[in-house]
C-alpha cells in the first residue's frame, strides 16, 4: 500500500467517522434523549440545554471534518477521469444537500439552548401543521443526514460501475 492509498485510507475513515458521529448523535437525541426528557416528570430543561451546547461542539468539529475531507475525495473522484455524468450529477446534489445542513446546524448554533428549553411548546393543530412540524427544525436536519448517507453509497456504487466499463 502506498503513501497515497494510506492518506486516503485516513481521509476516508475521518470522513465516515464525522458524518455517523453528527448523523448518529442527532438520531439518538431525537429517538431517545428527547423523547425521555419530555417523559421525565422533574426534568427542568436544563439537562437538555447542557447536552444541545456539549453536542455543539461535536457537530462544529464533524462540519469541519467532513468539508475538509469531501474536498479530498471529490478530488480523489474526479481527477482520474473514470467518474461519468451521473456520478458528477450525483455528487453536485450531494454538495447542495450538504450546504443545506451545514446551514441549517450552524443556523441553530445562533439559537441559545437555555431559551429554547423553556419555550413554550403549543401543540399543532391541524394534519399539516402536525406534517410541518415533522419535517422541521431538528428532523429536517436528521432526514438530511440520513439522505446524504445514501446519496454517498449511491456515489461509491456509481463510481464501482464506471471502473467496470
Ligand atoms: C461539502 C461536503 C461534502 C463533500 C464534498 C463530500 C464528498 C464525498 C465524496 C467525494 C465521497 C466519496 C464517494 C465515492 O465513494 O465515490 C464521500 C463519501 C461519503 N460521504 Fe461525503 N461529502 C460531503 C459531506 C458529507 C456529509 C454532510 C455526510 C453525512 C451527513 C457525508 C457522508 C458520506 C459518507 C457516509 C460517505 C461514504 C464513505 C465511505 O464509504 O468510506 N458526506 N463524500
Amino acid at each position: 500500500m502506498s503513501a497515497s492509498d494510506t492518506f486516503l485510507l485516513v481521509v476516508r475513515w475521518l470522513h465516515l467517522l464525522s458524518a455517523a458521529a453528527w448523523v448518529g448523535g442527532s438520531l439518538f437525541y431525537l429517538l431517545v434523549l428527547r423523547p425521555a426528557l419530555r417523559r421525565a416528570p422533574d426534568s427542568s430543561g436544563l439537562l437538555g440545554a447542557a447536552t444541545a451546547t456539549e453536542f455543539r461542539a461535536v457537530v462544529e468539529t464533524a462540519i469541519f471534518v467532513l468539508l475538509a475531507t469531501g474536498i479530498v475525495l471529490t478530488f480523489n473522484r474526479l481527477t482520474p477521469g473514470i467518474a461519468g455524468v451521473p456520478y458528477v450529477a450525483t455528487l453536485g446534489v450531494k454538495i447542495a444537500l450538504s450546504v443545506l445542513m451545514f446551514a441549517l446546524a450552524l443556523g441553530r448554533r445562533n439559537r441559545s439552548p437555555i431559551l429554547d428549553a423553556y419555550a413554550p411548546r403549543t401543540p399543532a393543530s391541524g394534519r399539516f401543521a402536525r406534517a410541518l412540524r415533522a419535517v422541521s427544525g431538528y428532523n429536517a436536519l436528521v432526514i438530511l443526514g440520513i439522505v446524504i448517507f445514501l446519496v454517498s453509497d449511491l456515489l461509491k456504487v456509481l463510481y464501482e460501475s464506471a471502473l467496470e466499463k
